[in-house]
């Protein structure tokens, strides 16, 4: 069965590649290359000991290509192996750019998304899974938060991303017996295929909290600077819930898989471990388990922050019988591997 991955070249699209090919899935990855590369793909095959283009097929273009997504459509009917479903990943995820320019995030990410809907529709294809976020939970809201917790995103990032679940949700209500739809809401997924042969290769200096590690563990940033250390958690630094992106690749294929063999409906999970991590802990076990100092250094709060960000993860369990398998010590040699591996991400 042939899936569209749409971001496929991207840090969570490609592992999630990775997973679909192995469970026997015919891919076709388009992308822009807009936040990643084209050797990310390469690496999958390398994996996965195939030639390139034996498995994958390549488009290179933007979401918001009404024509090249017709086409790509159109090609696939023509070769009698039809698009069957989306994994829909492309799209801009800094929520500090996304403040700053708002615009663009509704170009790419409510606009590309509304785009590709209305071809899928045209070419009979109404399974889709979609990169959601837990940023469109509300600030007031933060520990084991549940599909049904508050929703109010505090950033324009977020709000693009509640955007196309609600023009999901319309769609589905129109045609309720035909669509297959699932948000799927992250937590923060960190960490790398156990190969160290792909994973997160930020354009820029990163903002997240994974990526300045191993980049400090490098010595290509000097130290990490721990953002506030009152907040009212354990040791007052912040707590997430972070999730190996292998865990998460997972995540897909389970929701793409009951999809396909359910009712068509439309499910909102999230994808976490239920487990909170503070920052503290998280340099603390990275230095164990990798035996590598990160120095630090306690600064304010960032703006926009919230003490802890925590999934409740039963429904995926229970309904997709899916659940996380790696732990945090996994996550931190995992994404440390990559990192050391590949100092410059996927660039040279
Ligand atoms: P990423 O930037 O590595 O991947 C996104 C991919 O989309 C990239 O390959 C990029 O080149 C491509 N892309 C961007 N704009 C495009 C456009 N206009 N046309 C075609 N392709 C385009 O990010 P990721 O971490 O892999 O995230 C994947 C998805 O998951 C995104 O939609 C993101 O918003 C969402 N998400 C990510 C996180 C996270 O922390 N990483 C959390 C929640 C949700
Ligand atoms: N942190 C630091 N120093 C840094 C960077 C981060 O102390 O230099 C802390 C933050 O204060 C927070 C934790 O590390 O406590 C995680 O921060 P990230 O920026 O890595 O992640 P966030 O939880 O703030 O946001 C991430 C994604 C968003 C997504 C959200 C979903 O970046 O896109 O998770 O919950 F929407």
């Amino acid at each position: 069965m042939r899936v569209l991955v749409t971001g496929g070249a991207g840090f969570i699209g490609s592992h999630t590649c990775l997973s679909l090919i192995k469970k026997g899935y015919q891919i076709v990855v388009l992308d822009s290359y807009a936040n990643s590369h084209k050797e990310s793909l390469k690496r999958v095959n390398k994996i996965l000991n195939l030639k390139n283009s034996e498995k994958i097929k390549l488009f290179k273009a933007d979401i918001r290509n009404e024509e090249m997504l017709e086409k790509l459509f159109a090609d696939s009917k023509k070769e009698n192996n039809p698009i069957l479903a989306v994994m829909h990943f492309a799209g801009l995820k800094s929520v500090s750019e996304s403040i700053q320019n708002p615009m663009i995030y509704w170009d790419v990410n409510f606009n590309g998304s509304l785009k590709l809907f209305k071809i899928m529709d045209k070419f009979d294809c109404r399974t889709v899974v979609f990169s959601s976020s837990a940023t469109i939970y509300s600030l007031s809201s933060s520990t084991n938060l549940k599909e049904d917790s508050n929703i109010g995103p505090n950033n324009p990032y977020g709000e693009t991303k509640l955007a196309v679940e609600k023009l999901l949700q319309k769609m589905f209500a129109k045609q309720k017996n035909l669509w297959r739809i699932a948000n799927l809401r992250y937590f923060n997924p960190i960490g790398a295929h156990k190969s160290g042969l792909i994973g997160e290769s930020p354009l820029g200096l990163p903002n997240n909290i994974f990526p300045l590690i191993t980049q400090v563990a490098l010595g290509m940033i000097d130290k990490f600077f721990i953002f506030g250390n009152d907040w009212p958690t354990l040791d007052g630094t912040g707590v997430r819930d972070y999730i190996h992106v292998m865990d998460l690749a997972e995540g897909h294929i389970s929701a793409l898989e009951y999809l396909l063999k359910n009712e068509p409906q439309i499910l909102n999970i999230n994808l976490g471990t239920g487990k909170g991590t503070s920052v503290m802990e998280l340099i603390n076990i990275f230095q164990d388990i990798n035996k590598i100092k990160i120095p630090y250094e306690i600064k304010g709060r960032r703006v926009g922050d919230l003490p802890s960000v925590i999934a409740d993860n039963s429904l995926a369990i229970k309904c997709l019988k899916w659940f996380p398998k790696r732990t945090i010590q996994e996550m931190c040699a995992d994404g440390w591997k990559w990192q050391k591996l590949n100092p410059n991400g996927f660039k040279n």
